[in-house]
């Protein structure tokens, strides 16, 4: 849940989507509507929106389906770890969410925006105010003539944003940067210049923060207090953030961490506290599986490898649950009633699947 200011201003709609466009966001407020520090959101629904997403990179002939129907929903306020093997399309979907790339097919919107009917001028507005981008590479993020102060300060200067002085001072509080606003980005650690450029990237109040790996350059000391800032930070600001990393010490530590497999959402952990019968309060991990509108959902490779699940699978639909069975030749000659349930065994507690083994039929 957001616990982000609203906005209450009226706004014209678009009657495809519902939503107000970039366009009439433009003329909602000046700057100064939005002097205060928190984001301001003036779409309803999910602040992330991906449905069936494709994108196709040809080069020299070849084809590379970098994102084959991917599906994600982020919202308002909401902190994600985006996990996933090398290649599996991690910055591509990153790349398409900040406006910098265009996805093939499917469709995507971001704080109520259409990533795909964008305009020109529209992408420019959203690449300013909708979203905030942080990259691996610490040269990357900052203009190295430029102080911590005068970086953080710029995005405001294009966007002629009035009272950058005082919202600079906050964010670079906010961020653990107080007594670095004048040093450049090499008088600063390479954990300092990433919390300058997550200040950068804040700037102009987006409701989204993208950072693709933004620790992958530094230490563990130094990730962490950069991953803990900026989780801080987007918390206080009621700012979304999508966030790919290969470090579990974010993963591990964040609500909701979905992994992506060959261009897809695969898997997705959430982590809830939960209140025992003792009063005691702890933290339960579990691992879903992403069910798409047409209903496919992959299953986990350990579960496919272990049972030797292929080609074809048995569906047995329970009230509460679904079995997923093997194929096997035994199964198809016990007729028509299907498998008889494995004596004792309880249907997963995560899947809410009870999966039988060969171990079972050996019984
Ligand atoms: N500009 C491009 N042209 C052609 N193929 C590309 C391009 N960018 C990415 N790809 C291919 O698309 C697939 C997904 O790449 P992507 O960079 O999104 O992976 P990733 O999950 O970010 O990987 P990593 O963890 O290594 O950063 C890969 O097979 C990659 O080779
Ligand atoms: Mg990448």
């Amino acid at each position: 849940m957001s616990t982000t200011p609203q906005h209450h201003q009226e706004q014209t709609v678009d009657e495809s989507t519902g939503l107000a466009t970039v366009a009439d966001r433009a003329t909602l407020g000046t700057a100064d509507d939005h002097a205060a520090l928190g984001t301001v959101r003036e779409h309803q629904g999910p602040d992330i929106w991906c449905e069936d997403l494709v994108r196709i990179y040809s080069t020299e002939g070849v084809e590379v389906q970098a994102l084959q129907g991917l599906n994600l929903v982020v919202d308002p306020g909401d902190v994600v770890a985006l996990v996933g093997a090398s290649g599996s399309g991690k910055s591509t979907l990153l790349g398409i969410l900040s406006g910098l790339d265009r996805p093939t097919g499917g469709r995507a919107r971001v704080a109520g925006v259409d990533l795909l009917s964008m305009s020109r001028a529209q992408r420019v507005d959203y690449q300013r105010h909708t979203v905030g981008f942080v990259w691996q590479q610490t040269s990357r993020n900052l203009l190295p003539f430029l102080s911590a102060a005068e970086n953080v300060a710029l995005p405001m200067v294009i966007s002629g944003r009035r009272e950058r002085g005082r919202r600079v001072e906050e964010l670079l509080g906010l961020l653990g940067l107080g007594d670095c606003a004048d040093r450049r980005p090499t008088e600063l650690s390479g954990g300092q210049q990433q919390r300058v450029a997550i200040a950068t990237a804040l700037a102009n109040s987006p409701a989204v923060l993208l950072a693709d790996e933004p620790t992958g350059e530094l230490d563990d000391t130094a990730s962490a207090q950069v991953l803990e800032v900026m989780r801080e930070a987007a918390g206080s600001l009621g700012t979304t953030v999508l966030v790919v990393t290969h470090d579990p010490t974010v993963s591990d530590h964040v609500r909701r961490t979905v992994a992506i497999r060959d261009g897809r959402t695969s898997t997705e952990v959430l982590r809830y506290v939960v209140t025992d019968e003792s009063g005691e309060q702890r933290q339960v991990a579990r691992e879903y599986t992403v069910i798409d509108r047409a209903g496919r959902i992959q299953l986990p490779k350990a579960h496919v490898e272990g049972l030797g699940l292929r080609d074809r699978v048995r569906l047995e639909h329970e009230s509460t649950h679904v079995q997923v069975w093997p194929d096997d030749e035994e199964h198809q000659t016990r007729g028509g009633d299907g498998p008889a349930p494995p004596s004792g065994r309880a249907p997963d507690p995560r899947t809410g699947r009870s999966v039988r083994t060969q171990e079972d039929d050996d019984e």
